[in-house]
């Protein structure tokens, strides 16, 4: 393919190794950003999806782009849609980082990003990845290092995924042609509740760390209370919903399908990552 690739969320916990990835492939990647600070081996793109101003820059010379939100943005739509559509306008094609669940309901903002995606005509692939393992070591971490994890999942069962393995099948989407008009829903190899988790966790560090299952009331104010703004907490709160009806507990082999290695495990995570879950 011709053109340059576009990876938004290029510092991100899924967007760097993307980059490696696509690089190591020898892609010509435009790396984007807020600061637009360089990235090695990419060239770097300032970007915000707040400044439509930064748009064409960003898609100057580009045939493929990765588009996804960060996180702590609730509003999926009104972030997404307008570069979307800047995508669409300059027919690139899409890989698009959603969240797995979200065509079970025609209404929710994620599926309606997918669904202007597809109705798009340009080529698109989207991936729909579940819970990551990595949360362990950032969103989770400071529970960690208290002994104590608390979220609202009761025993619910959630096959996570490591940032690794959607890194790999977003390079592969972004790659071939072989994938484009399907979506694909990323899981790890197995569900496990946050008890087996955070007993995996406790065991491979040393730390001894508990699971705390708990109410939403009681997750939205531990949440604001170390500055999560209200509304991504009550947003946050809400995904554990499915959780608990076990609805992430699934396991697909769609990692495989893109990448030809199967997903990594749980307990991959931890031993790779265990320095960080150690500090
Ligand atoms: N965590 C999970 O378990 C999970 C599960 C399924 C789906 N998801 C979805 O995955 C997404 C998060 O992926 P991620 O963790 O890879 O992302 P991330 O690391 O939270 O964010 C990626 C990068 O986006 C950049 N960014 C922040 N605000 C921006 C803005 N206004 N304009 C442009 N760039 C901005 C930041 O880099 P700079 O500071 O360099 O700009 C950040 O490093 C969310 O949409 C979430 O819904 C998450």
């Amino acid at each position: 393919m011709a053109g340059k690739v576009l990876v938004l969320g290029a510092n991100g916990n899924v967007g760097k190794p993307l980059v490696k990835l696509l690089l190591d492939k020898g892609e010509s990647v435009k790396a984007a950003s807020r600061s637009g600070n360089a990235i090695d081996g990419a060239e770097a793109v300032r970007f915000d999806y707040d400044d439509a101003a930064t748009f064409g820059p960003a898609f100057e010379g580009v045939d493929r782009a990765y588009i996804m939100l960060a996180g702590g943005y609730v509003d999926a739509k009104g972030k997404l849609l307008p570069v979307i559509e800047a995508a669409i306008s300059r027919n690139v094609k899409i890989v698009f980082q959603s969240v797995l669940g979200v065509d079970a309901d025609d209404s929710i903002p994620y599926r309606q990003v997918e669904l202007t995606i597809i109705n798009s005509g340009v080529p698109y692939v989207i991936l729909r990845p579940n819970w990551f393992s990595d949360n362990f070591h950032t969103y989770w971490k400071a529970g960690i290092d208290h002994g104590q994890v608390s979220v609202p999942a009761d025993d619910g069962k959630s096959s996570f995924i490591d940032v690794r393995d959607i890194a790999a099948s977003a390079a592969a989407a972004l790659t071939t042609s072989n994938f484009d008009g399907k979506a694909f829903n990323l899981t790890g190899p197995e569900g496990l509740g946050y008890a087996d988790a955070i007993a995996l966790i406790s065991k491979a560090t040393g730390k001894p760390v508990t699971y705390l299952t708990l109410s939403d009331e009681a997750f939205i104010g531990l949440l604001t209370g170390v500055g999560v703004p209200e509304d991504y907490a009550t947003f946050l709160t809400s995904i554990f919903y499915p959780v608990r009806q076990g609805w992430t507990s699934g396991v697909t082999g769609d990692v495989e399908t893109l990448t030809g290695k199967p997903a990594r495990s749980l307990e991959t995570y931890i031993a790779d990552n265990l320095a960080t879950l150690k500090a």
